[in-house]
């Protein structure tokens, strides 16, 4: 008999739980219109960008080859992450989507964090060291192949490495039209203006030469 009492108030609780937390699994909001092609243009400030007219849509705003091709991976990293999101793609804009081709010709993705969203990612070529850390700091890590998937839940650092002796590329994909990047390493070290060494030699527990010399590197700015 108790059981009987038991599942509709499961129930409930379930329900409850599902509806009270439903929103948080968005990122962006939810779209009012069938589509809302970008108006970079327009000047008017919203969340998002202004629409241009529905009737002045083209072919050409459903379509992209903003990642066909990879950048150039001549940098420090020795790699690059060629961004898709509504500022190069105006169909995006509303719909709360968004892709990323990222090319390592060298080793790093460094550690960063996408502030509002999750991520989907499909490696195509090349193995990668992928790794994920959560609030508990703990560590998720994976040799990923060609083939495989990955997620990076919502706001968690993570980074990736090419641990191959050639080229590595994957996609990504964001529940936002504008996912956002903050990278670690030029954050604490590259912001402008500077966060005052002596802080950043407290928060490390090292000399401040330690954190000059690492400010001292000019690619972060
Ligand atoms: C990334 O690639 C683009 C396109 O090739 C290039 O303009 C940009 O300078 C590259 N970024 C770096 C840091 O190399
Ligand atoms: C390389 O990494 C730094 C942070 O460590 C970042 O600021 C920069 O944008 C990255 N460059 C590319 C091309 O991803």
């Amino acid at each position: 008999m108790a059981s009987l009492t038991i599942i509709p108030l499961l129930f409930l609780c379930t329900t409850l739980l599902i509806l009270v937390f439903l929103p948080c699994y968005r990122a962006d909001p939810d779209p009012l219109q069938d589509f809302c092609i970008a108006d970079p243009k327009s000047g008017i400030t919203v969340n998002g960008f202004a629409c241009k007219a529905a009737r002045a849509a083209q072919y050409s705003d459903f379509f992209s080859s903003a990642i066909s091709k990879g950048g150039s991976t001549d940098n420090p990293n020795g790699s690059n992450a060629t961004v898709m999101d509504a500022t190069v793609f105006p169909g995006l804009n509303t719909l709360g989507v968004s892709m990323n081709r990222v090319d390592f010709e060298g080793c790093i993705n460094p550690p960063h964090v996408h502030p509002r969203v999750s991520e989907v990612g499909y490696a195509v070529e090349g193995i990668l060291y992928v790794d994920i850390l959560s609030t508990e700091n703990k560590l998720y890590s994976k040799i990923l192949r060609a083939g495989e998937s990955f997620v990076m839940p919502r706001g968690l650092l993570h980074f990736q490495y090419n641990m191959g002796p050639g080229k590595a590329t994957q996609f990504v994909s964001f529940n936002s039209q504008k996912p956002g990047i903050v990278f670690a390493p030029q954050s604490l070290f590259g912001s402008k203006p500077e966060i005052p060494t002596e802080i950043l030699a407290k928060a490390f527990r090292v000399d401040a030469d330690i954190i000059e010399h690492i400010e001292s590197k000019q690619w972060f700015k």
